[in-house]
């Protein structure tokens, strides 16, 4: 693929996991790279990877959920490559708890300011220079936004909310030459389920995923680029996935017992 040599990504989430091995691959294709995150010295590590694939790179410690940190972000990455091609809204942290077990309730907020907030932030900043480069935006949203999860409650209203905003977006933007595509994995190996918030506000520790079986996050970045550069409206990934939306056309219920099974069995 031709498509990213040369283009200018700002990739939020960058320094584990499904960003991590976007990264990886986006340099393998020649990309200009934005590498964002809070965890400074993880970013180095991806970035030191990518750099010794031959990628010009610059590292943004950040929270996605302070607007004035996005928009320096924006900011940052035109003073360094002049423009702005693609932004891949890929930050994200999840839950893991039973609403009613829920003991630290606000700590559910972080989940909206991280995964919807931070992706809303991102995209104002940059939709100015994306309309100049006829350029694209992705959202990485889950599963968990095109139906309900048990234990995924807020989690999942985070996603339904991004892809409220970004479909609503795509429409404003249609005549524009700015692409949007939404992505709709399924479990991906990656370690946002040891960083879950638990019922009592604090990370879980142990994956309840059986992480070996399911995908892993250098697969899933590759469905992500080829969608991406097809400027495709969206991706729902597995074959679950994709079933589960016809399925849930015209018996629902069926639906909610694949995800209350999927839970329970951890993949
Ligand atoms: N893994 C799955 O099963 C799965 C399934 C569906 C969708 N997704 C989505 O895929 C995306 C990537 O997740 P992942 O699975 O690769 O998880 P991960 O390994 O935990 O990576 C999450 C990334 O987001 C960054 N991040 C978290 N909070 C942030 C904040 N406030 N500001 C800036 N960066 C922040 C993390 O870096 P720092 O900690 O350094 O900030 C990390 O780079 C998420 O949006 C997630 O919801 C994952």
């Amino acid at each position: 693929m031709n498509t990213f040599r040369n283009k200018v990504v700002v990739l939020t989430g960058a320094s584990s996991g499904i960003g991590k091995a976007l990264a990886l691959q986006l340099a393998d294709q020649g990309a200009k790279l934005v590498l964002a995150a809070r965890d400074l010295t993880k970013l180095q590590e991806t970035e030191a990877l990518c750099v010794k694939k031959g990628a010009q790179t610059h590292v943004v410690s950040l929270d996605v959920s302070v607007r004035e940190a996005c928009s320096a972000l924006i900011r940052e990455t035109i003073e360094t490559f002049g423009q702005l091609d693609v932004l891949i809204n890929n930050a994200g942290v999840t839950m893991w708890a039973r609403f009613d077990e829920i003991t630290a309730p606000e700590t559910l907020l972080r989940l909206m300011e991280v995964n919807f907030w931070g992706s809303v932030w991102c995209t104002y900043y940059a939709l100015p220079h994306l309309k100049q480069s006829k350029g694209r935006v992705v959202g990485v949203a889950s599963l968990t936004g095109k139906t309900g999860v048990p234990t995924r409650s807020i989690y999942a209203a985070t996603k339904h909310a991004m892809a409220g905003f970004f479909d609503s977006l795509r429409i404003e933007l249609a005549e524009s030459g700015v692409d949007i595509t939404m992505i709709y994995p399924g479990f991906v190996q990656s370690e946002i389920r040891g960083r879950a918030i638990g019922p009592d506000g604090k990370a879980i520790g142990d994956s309840p995923v059986k992480e070996r079986e399911v995908m892993t996050a250098e697969a899933c970045a590759r469905q992500i680029l080829v969608a991406t550069a097809a400027r495709k409206r969206e991706l729902v990934m597995t074959t679950r996935g994709k079933l589960g939306l016809w399925i849930k056309l015209i018996a629902p219920r069926l639906v909610d017992n694949i995800a209350r099974k999927a839970i329970e069995t951890g993949k």
